[in-house]
């Protein structure tokens, strides 16, 4: 029997940042996996969003009017959504959100900066999610398959306290099971799936956190690790063998 490994198209990688501090740790750490990508692949198949200087715009009545239309015919592709629209609003939402999903459709890798903004996520990652979950857009429509199922995500995470088990606000971290819930939702494989978070970024600043300064710098090096382990891993060359 014969074997050839047949080398694919670069991969692609999407990244998304939503800190709006220009020293955020969240963007230094997602960086060390974009270079790391882009050493490996290039930089073609690479598209960066930063969330907090461009904004995508909050979801208007007519996107839920448009959206809600579409839901009414059950899962269609996004080929027939403009045939849905009824007026220049839905037109303009559509615009807006179709692209976007285009995005992450296109994606191998998703790569997503998260600073923890009051126990959460920022509201500008939570405008991209609301835009881009358009009804029935991750899903085949012919076979109901999950399009995203294979989808590699990477989150990672910065935020000013602790959140580890024993520290006072420990099961006070909402983005983990909040992001979670949502990536397995739109149908990515839960071994997919990857989160990483440097705590305690605040302690050198914070009076009340400055005993916990030689913990925040642990935190950061054993996040930076990760973050350059998952880049050699999922930036490896794709192959097929037939
Ligand atoms: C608006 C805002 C809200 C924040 N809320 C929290 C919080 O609830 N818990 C926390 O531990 N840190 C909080 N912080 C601190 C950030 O999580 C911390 O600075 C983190 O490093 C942000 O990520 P970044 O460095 O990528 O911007 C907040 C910071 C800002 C600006």
């Amino acid at each position: 029997m014969s074997e050839s490994l047949v080398q694919r198209p670069a991969p692609s990688l999407l990244h998304l940042d939503a800190s709006a501090d220009a020293n955020s740790v969240s963007k230094r750490l997602t960086t060390v996996f974009a270079d790391s990508w882009r050493n490996a692949h290039g930089a073609a198949g690479y598209r960066h969003r930063d969330l907090s200087a461009d904004p995508v715009p909050l979801v208007g009545p007519a996107y839920v009017a448009l959206g809600t239309r579409v839901e009414r015919h059950g899962v269609i592709p996004a080929s027939r959504v403009a045939a849905l629209i009824e007026d220049p609003a839905e037109e303009r939402e559509w615009v807006l959100t179709r692209s976007l999903i285009a995005e992450v459709l296109d994606a191998d890798v998703l790569l997503l900066g998260v600073p923890m903004y009051n126990l959460s996520v920022p509201a500008t990652l939570k405008a991209w999610i609301d835009r881009v979950t358009f009804p029935g857009m991750f899903i085949d429509p012919d076979t109901g398959d999950h399009l995203l199922r294979d989808t590699r995500v990477v989150v990672v995470m910065a935020r000013g306290g602790g959140y580890g088990p024993g520290a006072p606000r420990a099961g006070l971290d909402f983005q983990t099971p909040y992001l979670r819930a949502y990536f397995l939702g739109l149908g990515v494989a839960e071994e997919n799936l990857h989160f990483v978070a440097a705590e305690l970024t605040r302690a050198g600043d914070i009076p009340a956190l400055a005993g916990f300064q030689e913990m925040a710098a642990e935190s950061l090096t054993a996040a930076r690790e990760a973050v350059t382990a998952l880049a050699a891993r999922l930036a490896e060359p794709s192959v097929v063998t037939s």
